[in-house]
């Protein structure tokens, strides 16, 4: 499935809200996507209120008439299904189903996402009108799919949602003896009796239960996926050739398991806007592109014959990047670079958030294809080229080559962002991005994974802050170095289970003996604070007294209460070796540690000849094979490369040169 989206040229185009606009501005987007060479649009994302103005009583004229339009200009739709904001006629009829805060506030309506996702009315008015939608436009010939929702990501503590906690505690627990045990509730007189006394974790006096926070996470992203599995069953039972997704919101604030999730979709669909305005966005548009292609290795398989894992960048901003207290105006040329990173790691397509900026709302500023001055723009023109840039690379297909595999895992974020660990500063996603910027800009191809996944040809293993990991994990960790796959763990990884329950005997419990080493103490460090390394590295975040037990230094601490004592070690065990670091080096330490880890490991870069700041990505179909060249710097490079460069339709013999921010995708010579 994802076939419809995934099979044909590359996806071209963004959310389309005809809803805000008169009738007589429709023909001219239709000619402007045209011209543009866009050949999909979301539309209907936002529209409750205007295709049921009234409950059960529904205006599809427009939206026939926009859908025939589309059609007629060969422009494809997703056709999405409005629930992420109701109308105000269901809130004022429902109160019930508005959200409620963990300090128990009832929002109000006025903005969009305020709904309660467990509350009967709110179900009930979300499958009415998908199911409408289905019964009008499952065979209409513009809809390329469905597009479910928007950005699964709401949260609420109101009692239809307690209860549901409760049925899905039972459920996961069993019985509560079971659920006491996991929870630790013997520590602060928390041992329940009776099914009944259990809640979500609202605002409390003091530190909340870690194991309930956790639970309450893991319920509410299975919760908000039965929400989107309702009315994905009721839309392909409508015409079971439609493929249907939803867009995933990035954050850590998600309470969405993506990994999980990805079995549910045809089709995974990532929102990315970077919040960096610097080469920050560059390597945070890399992971991203990275996260999504891993997550779609767990989605229903696409009958693309190379096997491809599918995955679109459903939105994305034509223009300014949000940044603290003002918008950053996106560089010439840079939306393009950012649009063909992501097709590089396997996005088929770029898509915007949003085609035509509108007139007022709330996010009346926000960058669109279409600017508030109309096609005579920049932006614009941009958008014109990049039309032609993706069809140009039409042919681009294939896995991204990658011999590192990055672990990624929801419920390790979420745990490292409770209340009353040993320092504020650490965060999981935080410690994946540091490995991954590593490995970026170290020039290695890096493939992301959730634990337990088939580890076929990876060499290095990273494990970034990786604080959860269950006996099943450890021992998955364990096969690899046994085998001779290389690690590489970052402090706290694996000193707690699945539960948040601390393992016990030393830190890292779960991985001492692979890693040949473990931690007596912590030293968390505070926000700016360094300790000096012997290789004239710093180190920041968190440092530990370290025990070897088999484990080599690498590297020491060289100043402070721990000078003197191991800071990295690596270790033998089995065929492979296990690389631990107790502190996060600083950015050129530790891209030189894993470049080292990486050598030892056989790995190589995608292009050894590129420099830093010149990122390559290379995609292998059989015998042929793409490179994608990108350079961030504000210099031009010359790169040794040999091939046909899609973009300009020109030979390269023996370089390419690439000015300042510019890009080439070269198909290279056949193997
Ligand atoms: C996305 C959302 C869009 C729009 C956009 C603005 O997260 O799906 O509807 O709000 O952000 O950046």
């Amino acid at each position: 499935m994802g076939g419809m989206w995934t099979e044909g040229p590359l996806c071209y185009g963004g959310d389309y809200n005809p809803e805000q606009w008169p009738a007589r501005v429709w023909a001219e987007d239709v000619a402007l996507m045209r011209r543009a060479r866009v050949n999909l649009v979301t539309v209907g994302v936002f529209a409750w209120s205007r295709l049921e103005p009234q409950p059960g009583r529904y205006h599809f004229d427009w939206l026939d008439q926009v859908l025939d339009l589309l059609h007629d200009g060969g422009i494809r739709v997703a056709l999405a299904t409005p629930t992420a904001s109701p109308p105000p006629w269901f809130t004022l009829a429902h109160p019930e189903a508005l959200p409620v805060t963990a300090d128990g506030v009832r929002l109000h309506h006025g903005s969009r996402d305020t709904y309660c996702a467990v509350a009967p009315a709110y179900r009930q008015a979300a499958r009415r009108i998908a199911g409408a939608l289905a019964d009008r436009y499952a065979h209409h010939p513009a809809l390329a799919g469905w597009h479910v929702h928007n950005e699964y990501g709401t949260s609420c503590h109101c009692e239809h949602t307690a209860s549901a906690f409760r049925r899905w505690l039972a459920d996961r627990h069993g019985d509560l003896a079971t659920l006491n045990d996991a929870w630790v509730t013997s520590f602060w007189s928390q041992h329940y009796t009776d099914w009944a006394q259990l809640s979500t974790p609202r605002a409390t006096q003091y530190l909340a239960n870690p194991g309930q926070l956790l639970d309450f996470r893991r319920f509410w992203s299975d919760t908000l996926l039965g929400a989107y599995a309702e009315q994905r069953d009721l839309l392909r039972a409508a015409n079971p050739r439609l493929p249907v997704t939803t867009n995933y919101v990035l954050g850590d604030w998600v309470p969405v398991d993506h990994a999980r999730w990805a079995a549910e979709v045809d089709l995974v669909a990532v929102d990315h806007y970077p919040s960096a305005v610097d080469i920050g966005a560059e390597e945070q548009t890399a992971l991203v592109g990275d996260l999504a292609r891993g997550w779609a290795r767990h989605a229903r398989p696409s009958p693309a014959a190379d096997g491809t894992p599918a995955w679109l960048l459903m939105e994305s901003a034509p223009n300014q990047i949000h940044t603290a207290g003002r918008m950053h105006t996106k560089e010439p040329g840079r939306m393009l670079r950012h649009s063909l990173a992501h097709v590089a790691r396997g996005s088929h397509g770029a898509m915007f958030f949003q085609w035509r900026a509108p007139a007022g709302g709330a996010e009346r500023f926000h960058s669109a294809l279409v600017t508030h001055a109309g096609p005579d723009s920049r932006v614009f023109r941009e958008a014109v080229e990049l039309g032609t840039a993706l069809q140009r690379l039409a042919e681009v297909r294939g896995p991204v080559e990658a011999s590192v595999a990055l672990v990624v895992d929801a419920a390790s974020g979420w745990a490292l962002r409770h209340p009353g660990l040993p320092s504020e500063l650490l965060d999981h996603h935080g410690e994946a991005a540091a490995a991954h910027r590593g490995l970026w800009h170290a020039g290695y191809g890096c493939d992301v994974v959730v634990p337990g996944d088939p580890l076929p040809g990876y060499r290095l293993l990273v494990l970034p802050a990786l604080y959860l990991i269950d006996d099943a994990t450890a021992e998955w960790v364990r096969e690899h170095v046994h085998g001779g796959g290389h690690l590489l763990a970052t402090y706290l990884s694996g000193v707690a289970d699945e539960h948040a329950r601390v393992r016990l005997g030393g830190y890292p419990g779960a991985l001492r003996d692979v890693l040949g080493v473990w931690a007596e103490e912590f030293h968390p460090l505070a926000d700016g604070e360094q300790v000096t390394l012997s290789d004239g590295g710093t180190g920041r975040i968190w440092a530990e007294t370290l025990r070897p037990a088999g484990a080599e230094v690498f590297t020491a601490y060289a100043d402070g209460v721990l000078d003197g004592r191991p800071a990295v070690t690596r270790h033998r065990y089995g065929a492979g070796l296990a690389w631990y670091l107790s502190t996060r080096p600083d950015d050129d330490t530790y891209r030189r540690l894993l470049a080292r880890a990486a050598r030892a490991a056989g790995v190589r870069p995608v292009c050894p000849q590129a420099p830093d700041g010149v990122e390559a990505v290379r995609r292998r179909a059989g015998r042929h094979s793409w490179l994608f060249l990108f350079n961030h710097t504000d210099r031009q490079h010359r790169i040794a490369a040999q091939g046909v460069e899609l973009l300009t339709d020109t030979t390269v013999e023996e370089a390419v040169t690439l000015p300042a921010g510019g890009v080439a995708v070269l198909r290279e010579h056949p193997r």
